[in-house]
This record gives structure tokens, C-alpha cells and sequence, in this order.
């Protein structure tokens, strides 16, 4: 397994398998007919997706135009507060396009649900959604997203764009990183000073800790 930063790494997805993916959602993309298509990369966990899904896209003939946008949303302590805020908008008229959202995890919904719904009310014609991952089970409200690379279970992974704390983003796989059993006792001991160093790193890293669910309990502060 590989090691990054000290930490072990479990690949969920390599790269070839990744590459393939990519190749079959732009087909299926090209198929869905979209006109006019304006590709939209929610920032920033979805830079390195978009980046190669735009160039699959190219291979099977279409050629759109891509654009940006960056999306916040918070956990207010050990709760997502579900607010998602616009922190840099598109520079595009998107009244009468065809818009495809591009994010690399559909969890909750929230994030991709405020982007479809802002398109919309700008006039947008369509709106599709492609992400990389999807994590079944957790939508906060019913929510479609048609192009789908994978779905993987409730961990939380990192790599091809995704972080911890801006940490892991440049890994050319999905991965899961591994918690060593002598970090796992040390978290686990109340009130030792591990326990407190282990609190530190973990909200350092931007992750707050839910319970005591183990590390399926760790929850990203978000950043889209
Ligand atoms: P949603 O708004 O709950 O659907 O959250 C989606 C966003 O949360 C994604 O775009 C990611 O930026 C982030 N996110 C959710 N799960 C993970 C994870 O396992 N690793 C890294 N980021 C995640
Ligand atoms: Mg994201």
C-alpha cells in the first residue's frame, strides 16, 4: 500500500480504472445531447476530475466551454449546517445553456443541489450533473446527479483533487488513508495527552470528530 505524508493509503480506484471510467462517462455524456454545453467545475475538489473529463470529452468529439465556481458549506461543530455559499461565480451568461456541473463527491446533495438551483434561476435550459463518486444513503433531500463514475461507501477519501486540510489533492488514485492501531489506541485514550494531540491534528487537518463511530465519525469541515 502506498505511504504519503507517513500516513498508509488504500486505493479504492487506481488510475487505469479511474481513466476507463472517464472514457465511459464522456460517452455517455456525448449521448445525453446536450447543446451548447457550458461545463461548470465546482472548486475545488473536482479541478483534477474536470480536468480529465474534459479531455475524454474532447476525444469523443464534443467541445464545450468550461468555466468555474467555488462553493463553501460549513459544519457548525460536529453538525453539517448545510449552508452553502457562493465564494467565486462563473463569469458566463448561462440564460438558454446547456450547463453540466461537475463536482468529484455527491454526499449529502447540498453543494450539488445550490449549483443546479443557481443555474436554474439564471435561465439555464438544462442542467446535468457529473461527479466522480457517490456516496449512496447520505442525501439530505431527493437529488439526481446522471453521470456517475463510482459509488463507494461512507469513508472518507481523499486524492485525484480530494483532501484532507489541502493535504493528498495530487495523489493519481482514490484512497482511503489507513488509521495505524497505535494512532487508533492513542485517539481512543480519554484524557491522555494523545487523545489531545490527536484532537489537534485532527482539527489542524479541517476534521472535526462525531461520537464515537470510529472513523466512519469523521467528518470533513467541507470545502467543495
Ligand atoms: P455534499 O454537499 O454533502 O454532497 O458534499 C459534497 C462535498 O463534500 C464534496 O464536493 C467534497 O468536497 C466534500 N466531501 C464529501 N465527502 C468527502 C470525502 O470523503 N473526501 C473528501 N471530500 C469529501
Ligand atoms: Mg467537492
Amino acid at each position: 500500500m502506498p505511504k504519503v505524508r507517513g500516513r498508509t493509503l488504500r486505493v479504492l480506484f487506481d488510475a487505469e480504472t479511474i481513466a476507463a471510467r472517464n472514457k465511459e462517462l464522456a460517452k455517455e455524456i456525448a449521448a445525453a445531447g446536450y447543446r451548447d454545453l457550458l461545463v461548470v467545475s465546482i472548486l475545488k475538489g473536482s479541478f483534477v476530475f474536470a480536468a480529465d473529463l474534459i479531455r475524454a470529452l474532447h476525444d469523443v468529439g464534443l467541445a464545450p466551454e468550461v468555466e468555474f465556481i467555488s462553493l463553501s458549506s460549513y459544519n457548525s461543530g460536529t453538525v453539517s449546517s448545510g449552508k452553502v455559499r457562493l465564494t467565486r461565480d462563473v463569469d458566463n451568461d448561462v440564460s438558454g445553456r446547456d450547463v453540466l456541473l461537475i463536482d468529484d463527491i455527491l454526499e449529502s446533495g447540498r453543494t450539488l443541489a445550490f449549483a443546479k438551483k443557481l443555474m436554474l434561476k439564471r435561465g439555464a435550459r438544462r442542467v446535468g450533473i457529473a461527479v466522480l463518486l457517490e456516496k449512496p444513503g447520505k442525501l439530505a433531500q431527493p437529488f439526481k446527479a446522471e453521470h456517475v463514475g463510482f459509488i463507494v461507501p461512507d469513508l472518507f477519501v481523499v486524492g485525484y483533487g480530494m483532501d484532507v486540510a489541502h493535504a493528498f489533492r495530487e495523489l493519481p488514485f482514490v484512497a482511503v488513508v489507513e488509521e495505524t492501531p497505535a494512532r487508533k489506541a492513542r485517539a481512543g485514550a480519554p484524557g491522555s495527552r494523545a487523545q489531545a494531540r490527536a484532537t489537534r491534528w485532527l482539527r489542524d487537518a479541517g476534521v472535526s470528530r462525531r461520537g464515537s463511530r470510529g472513523r466512519a465519525g469523521y467528518r470533513s469541515r467541507r470545502e467543495p
